[in-house]
């Protein structure tokens, strides 16, 4: 199977490269400067040259502070171009792999939000991701919509190494703890997407690791981890204000997921001792 792949250089896209390009696909991957989603005719053209089985969109605008001031430009690529994708995929009739964020939620329910939750978001990037979830819905049948969250991965910057870069040059460190999430290691996120591709199951799916805590629990653990000791002091989002407002519950309920694998997704301490192992910052016991 022939898979084209855009965003080839984003986290994300850094790892479920190689587990797909693993499992037998071929995998195209051209660099942006190549395969400019936003533009129609350059994803029909290197579409039409490449001849895939299968669309799956890495590409996005991430920086979620700064699309409060860029809004356009956000909603060009997280909304308008995945127009674009799901044109082509409609003419080659072929399925789509998009990924989605908690961002599109409030963040105000008490409980995990279900695939079948009303989305609200609170900002610029949840109002640009949800647009282009809704070409999705409204433009394919054969699609997999997959929303994940705070994502950690070995290719893009993340809460992990800004956690350690403080640590070098803070012995105290205040992080939010009045919003509760999943971190999500790319590595498992990619293994559990390519499983999912595999079953030929279309539809929306929400993809994190499992146990949800908070940034500043992540943050212990991180630390614990790497066996540095640094004094954590719990903050509420009110006394650390960010350009875009966070939703406090980022908690995604995994049906169908599991039903459809036939396992579950495992807790972000897996993924996070993996990690750190592989960047060689993981205290020796
Ligand atoms: N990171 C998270 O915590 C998180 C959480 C939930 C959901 N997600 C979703 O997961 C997906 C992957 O996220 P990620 O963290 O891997 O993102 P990422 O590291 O920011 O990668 C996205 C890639 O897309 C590229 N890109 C931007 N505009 C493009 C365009 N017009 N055409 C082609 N490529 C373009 C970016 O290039 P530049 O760097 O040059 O802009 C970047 O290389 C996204 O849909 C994101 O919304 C991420």
């Amino acid at each position: 199977m022939r898979v084209l792949v855009t965003g080839s250089a984003g986290m994300l896209a850094s790892d479920l490269i190689p587990v797909l390009t693993k499992r037998g696909y071929e995998v195209f991957a051209p660099p942006e400067d190549m395969l400019d989603i936003t533009l129609l005719e350059t994803v029909r053209s290197v579409a039409q040259s490449c001849e895939p089985d299968m669309v799956v969109n890495c590409a996005a605008f991430t920086r979620v502070d700064e699309a409060e001031n860029e809004e356009y430009q956000a909603l060009m690529v997280n909304g308008f171009a995945v127009q674009n994708l799901c044109l082509v995929c409609q003419e080659l009739e072929i399925p789509l792999v998009h990924f989605s964020t908690d961002y599109i939620f409030d963040g105000t329910k008490d409980e995990p939000y279900t695939i079948y939750d009303q989305p609200n978001p609170l900002g610029a990037y949840g109002r640009t991701k949800l647009l282009g979830e809704k070409y999705v819905l409204w433009l394919l049948n054969k699609f997999y919509l997959v929303r994940t969250t705070w994502m950690f991965g070995t290719y893009g910057k993340n809460f992990i190494d800004t956690m350690l870069e403080i640590a070098q040059k803070q012995q105290k460190i205040s992080v939010v703890n009045d919003q509760r999430g999943c971190p999500t290691w790319t590595r498992q996120l990619a293994e559990a997407v390519a499983d999912l591709i595999d079953t030929g199951r279309y539809g929306v799916y929400h993809i994190t690791s499992s146990e949800p805590t908070t940034w500043f629990n992540f943050a212990g653990e991180i630390f614990r981890l790497a066996g540095l000791d640094i004094e954590l002091v719990p903050v509420t989002s009110d006394q650390f204000p960010t350009p875009a407002r966070r939703p406090l519950n980022s908690v995604l309920d995994p049906f169908p997921l599991p039903q459809v694998l036939g396992r579950e997704m495992p807790s972000w301490r897996v993924g996070l001792k993996e990690h750190l192992k592989q960047a060689g910052k993981l205290a020796a016991k």
